[in-house]
């Protein structure tokens, strides 16, 4: 719905000035612009009940939840993000790939969902402009907004935004419906289902900054960070009035202590209902360099002024740095040879399946960060924003990577959205274009749909390169030989990557998918009917290689730019190499929780400079007392000596990027480590074999946390022994409650065979009863003002009784009638939350009345007509009155009615998840009451535990109520 953009009336005069303190123009002031997080009080119903919606024949009348007057009360209360796909059940015969959830082909009754959300319009807003975004919807979702249509959406993967200033009701009530359809699939992963990311409401002034319109970046001479930065800043201003306007728009660059660093303006005539892009430089003589060890933030405040007045302002968060990909050095940071060291990632994570809350993106990127990467790839689509500003400010480099190949208008469309929106994320380092493209990739289509793809992105970001994830060896064919860096999938080796680089010493490269391995937290011993793997590192699949081999082959060649491993978490679907039970992956290096599998420590030890010593396995073998166990240890250090009970067990010297091993006749007691460099200890390590478990502990990954209904704290839940020893072979049940403000958004413990259900929630409690009694009478104009025949008292007994539970009414052609009902309300049944009137089908339908008040036009013969009556109902007699006219072979009321009496579904379930290796994770959520949190973790046979969180109060700015 963007305006056309239209490169007109270049502005008369233009400066820019460098360097200057002073604020510009509106930099302090607030900004007319107000970006509301539309995250909470939705209303979500699963089930495909009422078809597309959309009314083709007439505008403005969306049916079933897409009209205004249809009424959700009995629908499931739930706040974004939200993903249903991993509420459902496992089931055998589902898609196993997407992680054997009912979901998708076979299962039409779990694929579509309506959400729908109430919003008040200050009448002030009038003259605004307003947007509706969504970061992202898996997938195919309609979006009405007070009955219209206002977009179709296909792709799961892209953030889209829909202006919706013509069609909102200012000054009172606005209806947003949302129907999901994801019964197609995107991917061969877990993929989750509904509004799985925000929705904001965006309200301007007419004339404004774009969407995405903000442009920043950061050159330097030779690309490389030498003497002060040019920025390049850019303003796409659009003007939604009918008059040319002047615009001023004034650019303030704040250093990352918050001083201003730098300024420019630049004037410019918008013409009416254009969109024009304003651009130019600034200087900052001395940058902060942003890079994964110092991820510094600078900010640049966007102000526009029109006619003397602010009219907008947008802050964006950028970094100064300059990359590029050598074809001899490899990746190059700030000028500076730099090894990537990164994770491919799905983004679903234990408990919340898809609809992530912001702050997993920070515990998952921190994890990621203490292994010792560097680099994350969004395998295999756009990301969510929070995710790369989680990147940003921790410091991780970003391949940004987008879902499908195609250089038609949808394809290219999405592919330049995703750049407009991520292009000023310090943290994207590179594009990627697609992954393994099997069919396509190495045909002159696929080269040529590929080369059109990587114009379009380097049309709108000139500074980072482009690449795509070739599952190929030593072949140039097709996208291969357009691409700006070579991507690798797998296919390490002398004859396909040495011999690719000897042949195109020109082209750089990079690995973007490589490893593969496969292992279970804690497990030692395969075991395929429980679909466990065991964590030594060695399980690569055919086309893979386990951590060692892919590392220490890259690790001595530069030119390779390092590499991103498959993948840092465990992700549902793709449950290799096992089938059901296994309903996830086990490529992680750690688990879909964030719990560390053992080659955690490989690449900590390969990828950080501090001392690393881990020990693998774990030392409770009770049975196998004096059988040999394989143990290893994963290290840094320059030799390592092993202990068992204090007796050494040899010392070994570490070769570069490998392990060390040892065959040790089991023994109950400590197994222990010390590593030296150069002679001294510079690390210790044991492993112990525990006690019986006694207890389960709870520990918080932060105590206090804001009271906004977002944040979260995440809790490690252990079983342990009589000394605080985590048991590793413990799987009892727990049971979680929470008092106080918060709640529990999911659980999970990361075993791959755990069929649990990660979710709990309970229903509205809907009672229900019939309403039979109908009679009905032809009248000649159902549309007609006053109709004696719809008043609450009006004489119907002599009417033709009516039966309404057929399918098929009793008009005819071209007939109108009225039909009545009535029924007596006891004040218990008044005092439900909610009554509703529900009618299976209205055939034919005009209006629904009740006690002589009109409810609104009567249904849609597509599925069921609900409305909210409890205000107009009484306790004792009540009437209802339905209108039709017949326009097809027959009408009536048909299919049952009811009155519907709704209680709200009770504040708290128990919620239960088993330890698995001793381990469980629970996911706490802040309400926006502050106060004192207290989570209890019980199990059978143990003493219980409990922890306390504080949340702190926060201004409920930025938030739509
Ligand atoms: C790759 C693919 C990934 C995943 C992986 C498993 O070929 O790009 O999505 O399937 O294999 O090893």
């Amino acid at each position: 719905m963007n305006a056309v953009r239209h490169r007109l009336l270049v502005s008369l005069f233009t400066w820019a000035i460098a360097l200057v303190a002073t604020t510009a123009a509106g930099a302090d002031a607030p900004s007319p612009r107000e970006r509301l997080l539309a995250d909470l009080g939705w209303r979500f119903h699963l089930g495909d009940d009422w078809g597309i919606g959309q009314n083709l024949a007439k505008a403005g009348t969306g049916r079933g939840p897409a009209s205004v007057e249809f009424s959700d009360a009995s629908w499931r209360r739930v706040d974004l993000p939200h993903d249903w796909a991993v509420e459902l059940p496992f089931d055998p015969d589902a898609d196993g790939a997407h992680g054997f959830k009912a979901l998708g082909h076979g299962f039409p009754q779990n694929n579509v969902g309506w959400y729908r959300r109430t919003f008040e319009l200050p009448a002030s807003d009038a003259g605004r402009r307003l947007w509706l975004e969504f970061d992202g919807v898996f997938r195919d979702s309609t979006v009405f907004v007070n009955g219209w249509f206002v977009g179709r959406h296909e792709s799961g993967y892209g953030s889209f935004r829909y202006d919706i200033t013509d069609v909102a009701n200012y000054g009172g009530r606005n209806v947003v419906a949302v129907r999901v359809d994801a019964s197609e699939f995107e991917g061969w992963f877990y993929e989750g289902a509904g509004i799985y990311r925000h929705v904001w409401l965006v309200k301007t002034s007419p004339l404004a900054i774009a969407p995405d319109g903000v442009l920043v970046y950061s050159q330097f001479a030779n690309n490389v960070p030498d003497g002060p930065a040019e920025l390049h800043l850019g303003a796409r201003l659009t003007n939604a009035r009918g008059s040319v306007m002047d615009a001023t728009v004034t650019w303030t660059v704040l250093a990352p202590d918050g001083s201003a660093v730098a300024n420019a303006q630049r004037s410019a005539t918008v013409a009416p209902g254009s969109t024009l892009d304003v651009e130019q430089t600034a200087r900052v003589r001395t940058p902060e360099l942003w890079s994964p060890e110092t991820p510094r933030l600078y900010k640049l405040v966007t102000a526009v002024a029109s006619a003397g007045r602010l009219v907008d302002q947008v802050e964006t968060e950028f970094g100064i740095r300059t990359v590029a990909f050598d074809a001899d050095r490899g990746f190059l940071l700030n000028g500076r040879p730099y090894v990537i060291k990164g994770t491919c990632n799905h983004q679903d994570h234990a408990g919340v399946g898809a609809a992530l809350p912001d702050r997993i993106q920070y515990f998952r990127v921190a994890r990621l960060k203490e292994m010792g990467s560097n680099a994350y790839r969004t395998a295999h689509n756009p990301p969510t924003p929070e995710l790369l500003e989680a990147c940003d400010r921790l410091g991780v480099l970003v391949m940004d990577e987008n879902r499908l190949l195609g250089s038609d208008s949808m394809h290219l469309g999405g592919l330049q959205d995703m750049v407009r929106r991520d292009r000023n994320h310090p943290s994207v380092v590179i594009w990627s274009l697609g992954n393994e493209e099997f069919t396509v990739e190495g045909t002159a289509a696929g080269a040529r749909v590929g080369a059109a793809m990587q114009d379009a992105v380097l049309r709108i970001d000139p500074t980072r390169p482009v690449t795509y994830n070739a599952p190929v060896g030593n072949e140039f064919a097709g996208i291969n030989s357009i691409i700006g860096v070579r991507g690798w999938s797998y296919h390490i080796g002398k004859e396909s990557m040495d011999a690719y680089h000897a042949a195109h010493p020109r082209q750089p490269n990079v690995g973007s998918e490589q490893g593969s391995t496969v292992s279970t937290r804690g497990i030692y011993f395969d075991d395929p009917s429980r679909g466990y793997v065991s964590a030594y590192d060695e399980h690569a699949q055919g086309w893979s290689n386990t951590a060692k081999e892919w590392w220490s082959f890259f690790d001595t060649r530069s030119w390779l730019s390092g590499g991103f491993v498959w993948t840092g978490f465990d992700y549902r679907g793709e449950p290799t190499p096992y089938g059901w039970p296994c309903i996830n992956s086990h490529f992680g290096v750690l688990d879909t929780a964030g719990f560390p599998k053992d080659n955690f420590w490989y690449y900590q030890s390969w990828w950080t400079d501090r001392p690393v010593l881990h020990l693998l396995p774990h030392w409770n073998w009770a049975g196998r007392e004096g059988q040999e166990i394989d143990v290893r240890a994963l290290s840094n250090a320059d030799e390592v000596e092993l202990f068992l009970n204090g007796r050494s067990l040899g010392r070994q010297r570490m070769k570069r990027d490998s392990e060390l091993r040892w065959k040790v006749a089991y023994a109950p007691g400590t197994l222990s480590a010390k590593g030296f460099r150069a002679g001294s200890m510079v690390a210790q390590a044991s492993v112990e074999t525990s006690g019986a478990a006694t207890s389960v502990a709870l520990m918080a990954d932060r105590v206090a946390i804001d009271a906004d209904g977002r944040d979260v704290a995440v809790l490690t839940v252990s079983v342990i022994d009589g000394q605080g020893r985590v048991v590793p072979t413990a799987s009892n049940s727990v049971r979680f409650t929470v008092d106080g403000p918060g709640r529990i958004v999911g659980v999970g413990n990361g075993d791959p065979s755990s069929h649990e259900p990660d979710q709990f929630f309970a229903l509205p409690a809907v009672r229900t009863r019939p309403l039979d009694a109908w009679r009905w009478q032809k009248i000649a104009n159902p549309y007609a003002d006053n109709l004696p025949e719809v008043a609450a008292n009006f004489e119907d007994t002599r009417w033709s009784t009516a039966d309404v539970r057929s399918e098929r009414g009793p008009l005819g052609y071209g007939e109108r009638a009225v039909f009545r009902s009535r029924f007596r309300l006891s004040g218990d049944e008044l005092a439900a939350a909610a009554i509703e009137l529900w009618f299976g089908k209205i055939d034919g339908g005009v209006s629904v009345f009740v006690n002589g008040k009109k409810l609104g036009p009567a249904g849609d013969p597509r599925g069921p007509s609900i409305y909210e009556a409890k205000s107009l109902l009484r306790a004792g007699d009540n009437t209802l009155a339905v209108t039709l006219a017949c326009y097809g072979g027959a009408a009536g009321i048909n299919k049952g009615a009811m009155l519907r009496f709704i209680q709200d579904a009770p504040p708290s379930q128990e919620w239960r998840r088993s330890v698995f290796g001793g381990l469980a994770q629970v996911i706490v959520q802040s309400t926006q009451q502050s106060g004192t949190i207290k989570l209890t973790a019980q199990a059978a046979g143990l003493n219980p535990a409990a922890i306390s969180l504080a949340t702190r109060a926060r201004e409920r700015r930025g938030v739509l109520p």
